[in-house]
């Protein structure tokens, strides 16, 4: 018998990844496609649109071949790394490769957005800061930079709406990944009119809003034989991918919150009503869930700093080797602190130009000491992050651990240790493509809501309980590591002026 199935899509960072899942949550395949990400100059980050098509196609075409019929497909829902600029031509084509969301080229034109706006009305119109990653400054960079680019435009995409647009022929986005762009009001769930005229955006280049879980387009007969699927079916408006992937974890109800160990790390909690953190220092916007919002903390290079260190030290060495070696130093890591800030840092500094330290070196350490000292301070930037939420009044009571990250038995005791809180693990293959994936369920009416789709897809989470990982050591080192943002904050603006200029691909 053919069971009805649905395709998540996740348009990542480092690759494209498609699920095929059934409604009883059950993942039938994955597949994932890579590509490049290109760094022309330091602190620049870049990617083909044209790559990410070919990757997309891939990643989805080899999960729909593993449908039992075609016809059993049918939905599609789209999530996808968050903030990205994508700009194209009348003719929908690339006008030069998407600026990602951990390019900091753009801190002089966030700083002349706050110092024209004021900080207060940009928080009023949107509920956050135009921040480096997000499209509102990278817009006023390319005015700046590549003013010909901005004549030529037609269209203003996030990364996932590009792969809706060659799946649909329609240009639109959902209020999840809208919410990232700097121009769009969370409270309201609309682009934000004031925002869009102080940018001087011409309202013709802006897709359409949807919620998440509606249906944004229809597989064209074009995009359906590329895929081997049935022309006509639902593309989910979606989400980005921490939208996504929360709704993967059934992180959906007020008190819930994913903390999330990727690329970069993230704490996202669930609000009930819509409030923003007067400063902006903890990012907004509307959830996944209709009726809901999201409070979310980022740290720029979570899994990344272990990625850095592992590729610039010990390359070739896999991360089931390397990081168990960490348990051979204790917690505290012999008194060696690391600051995860090699893109510089989101929540809570908002600063670009903080770089990364290892601090505390002396010829007693041992690799065992920087590797847990790297998993430590993950650790605490989400703690830090964690406490911004809670900061703004937001209950976060319940936290769900998920991405890579939950994946290493150490790297999860020590979260719930500095955390001092359970740990609920998010069982392998789940993440923000499955999320997409119960999008598109109820976009095609499998499910009736969001909250339906996560009740009857739940599956047992194992729970981390704090303590096991030497809390006492790790409080007293965080106690420490807070010092030292504000005591390396001239030597790391100094630094990134040096850096400035120089040429990338270091
Ligand atoms: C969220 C964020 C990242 C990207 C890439 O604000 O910037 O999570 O979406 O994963």
């Amino acid at each position: 018998m053919s069971t009805a199935a649905v395709i998540g899509l996740d348009l990542g960072t480092t690759g494209a990844r498609a699920v095929l899942a059934d409604v009883s949550g059950a993942t039938l395949a994955v597949h994932e496609a890579p590509y490049d990400l290109h760094t022309p100059r330091p602190g620049w980050a870049e990617q083909s649109a044209v790559d990410w098509e070919r990757a997309a196609f891939v990643a989805m075409a080899a999960v729909a071949s593993r449908a039992q019929r075609a016809d059993d497909v049918r939905a599609i829902g789209l999530t996808g790394q968050m903030h990205g600029l994508t700009l194209l031509n009348r003719a929908q084509q690339p006008l030069r490769d998407a600026i990602l969301w951990c390019d900091l080229r753009t801190g002089p034109q966030r700083r002349e957005l706050e110092d024209t706006i004021g900080v207060r009305t940009l928080v009023r119109h949107t509920g956050n800061l135009p921040l480096e990653g997000f499209q509102a400054p990278k817009i006023i960079w390319v005015r700046q930079h590549e003013p010909d680019l901005l004549e030529r435009t037609a269209h203003v995409l996030l990364p996932k709406d590009f792969i809706r647009l060659r799946l649909t022929g329609e240009c639109l986005t959902d209020v999840s990944d809208a919410s990232g762009t700097g121009y769009f009001d969370s409270a309201t769930r609309r682009w934000s009119e004031p925002m869009v005229d102080r940018l001087g955006l011409d309202r013709s280049w802006l897709p359409e809003i949807r919620e998440s879980p509606e249906t944004a387009g229809r597989l064209t007969p074009a995009a359906a034989e590329r895929l081997g699927l049935r022309a006509g079916i639902p593309i989910a408006a979606g989400a980005g991918d921490q939208p996504a992937g929360a709704v993967a974890a059934g992180v959906v109800a007020e008190g819930d919150a994913a903390v999330t160990i990727g690329s970069s790390g993230v704490v996202f909690a669930v609000a009930a009503a819509y409030g923003a953190a007067p400063d902006g220092r903890v990012q907004v916007g509307a959830h996944a869930q209709p009726g809901r919002w999201y409070l979310m903390g980022v740290t720029q290079a979570a899994g990344l700093s272990l990625r850095w260190l592992r590729d610039t030290f010990l390359p070739g060495l896999s991360y089931d080797r390397l990081v168990p070696e960490a348990m051979d130093s204790p917690p505290g890591s012999r008194g060696l602190l690391w600051l995860p800030y090699l893109q510089g840092e989101r929540t809570p500094h908002l600063d670009a130009d903080a770089r990364g330290a290892l601090v505390g070196l002396t010829t007693a350490h041992r690799r065992a000491d920087i590797v847990r000292a790297v998993l430590e301070g993950v650790a605490f930037s989400l703690r830090d992050a964690a406490q911004a939420i809670q900061g703004v009044g937001a209950a976060v009571d319940r936290f769900k651990l998920a991405g890579g990250g939950a994946r290493s038995p150490l790297w999860r005791q020590i979260v719930a240790d500095v955390f001092d809180a359970p740990m609920r693990v998010e069982p392998e293959g789940r993440g923000p493509a499955f999320g997409a994936a119960m999008l598109g369920a109820v976009a095609s009416g499998m499910f009736a809501s969001v909250e339906e789709a996560v009740r009857v897809t739940a599956v047992p989470y194992a729970t981390i309980a704090p303590g096991a990982g030497g809390s006492a050591a790790l409080d007293a080192a965080y106690a420490r590591y807070r010092n030292l943002y504000p005591a390396l904050a001239e030597a790391s603006r100094a630094a990134a002026a040096a850096q400035a200029g120089e040429p990338g691909d270091v």
